[in-house]
């Protein structure tokens, strides 16, 4: 059976970048973004009292998407459109710029413990993002019970000096209706609201190209599992990412090897494999093609980086 809701997912690739908001809706209809949507409440309300918009709304969580697509098409409302991905990547790297009217965020994981801070949507690299993706006069709206994650997303808004200064107000009167919000308010917990429009463009985000598919070639001589298993075996550490080899599938009559790899950009994972075929005389290495990554820096190094690796490896075997 479908999937209730199905025909309102919309699955991201990179071959649709950058992506155009504008084309959501047939009749190129504003376009407003929710940020972890949570159980979709927030979303529903919006688009059944404002039919002749657009929502777009972004989840990190499977479990929201389906909860979201099944309300939507139980509710017979047809202005949302869903995904299901880091809505601080799309935004950074994938929607074009200047095409959203208005970012929502409600009640956003305040990830306090320091280990954690890359992940908190507050960092100067997010709030720059926002402020390309939304067109000039756009809002972005947050509603949060933590005090210090608004105070620094008031901070990195204020040093972009591309928004309009912070309104913030505690304990608004009006309610959105989120499961977070009922669980702070029945806490007695402060709520704070903060608003700000866009007044000025940056220089534009730089969205990832579509058609680049890394690749290396080394000679086979080069190769055998145990180089593989050495090139494999230490983490990688750019400045801006870190690359995981985790373990090694081989189907060693078809000379072929599977590496399954993670990469982690500014708090954005992915997880994906890379393939390796050996042919007499060359060892292509390549990313492999179901469940392919978006092809960023930290994926397009890791298939360089273990190519690499398997050089030197080899170099030092023959020493
Ligand atoms: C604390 S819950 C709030 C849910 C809802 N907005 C509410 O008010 O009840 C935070 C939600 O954001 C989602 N989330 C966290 N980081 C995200 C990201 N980078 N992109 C998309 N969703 C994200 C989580 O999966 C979670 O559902």
């Amino acid at each position: 059976m479908p999937i209730a809701g199905i025909q309102y997912f919309v699955n991201i690739k990179q071959e649709n970048t950058p992506f155009p908001l504008d084309n959501l809706f047939a009749d190129g209809r504003n376009v407003y973004l929710e940020i972890g949507f949570g159980r979709g409440e927030f979303l529903e309300s919006l688009a059944s009292t404002f039919p002749n918009s657009g929502y777009l709304g972004v989840e990190k969580s499977l479990t929201s998407v389906r909860k979201l697509l099944n309300r939507i098409s139980t509710a017979g409302i047809e202005n949302v459109r869903v995904m299901l991905a880091d809505a601080s990547f799309l935004i950074r790297r994938v929607f074009k710029n200047r095409s959203l009217a208005g970012i929502y965020m409600n009640f956003p994981c305040p990830w306090p413990k320091q280990k954690h801070a890359k992940h908190r949507l507050s960092k100067e690299l997010f709030i720059n993002g926002v402020s390309c993706v939304l067109t000039e006069g756009g809002f972005f709206q947050v509603i949060t019970d933590s005090q210090e994650l608004l105070e620094e997303i008031a901070s990195s808004l204020s040093e972009s000096g591309c928004f309009s200064e912070a309104e913030i107000e505690r304990n608004p009167a009006s309610s959105i209706g989120t499961k977070y919000e009922k669980k702070w308010k029945a806490q007695q917990r402060d709520i704070f609201k903060l608003v700000v429009s866009k007044t000025r463009s940056p220089e534009d985000c730089e969205t990832l190209r579509g058609d680049e598919m890394p690749h290396a070639k080394i000679p086979s001589s080069r190769f055998s599992p145990s180089t593989l298993q050495e090139a494999t075996k230490l983490p990688v550490s750019f400045q801006d990412f870190t690359i995981v080899y985790k373990s090694i599938y081989c189907c060693e009559e078809m000379n072929e090897y599977l590496v399954d790899t993670v990469t982690n950009e500014n708090g954005f994972e992915q997880r994906f494999f890379i393939k390796l075929v050996k042919g007499p005389q060359e060892l292509l290495i390549k990313l492999f093609s179901s469940g392919l990554p978006f092809r960023t820096e930290a994926v397009k190094a890791s298939v360089m980086e273990l190519a690499t690796r398997i050089k030197d490896s080899a170099r030092n075997d023959i020493r």
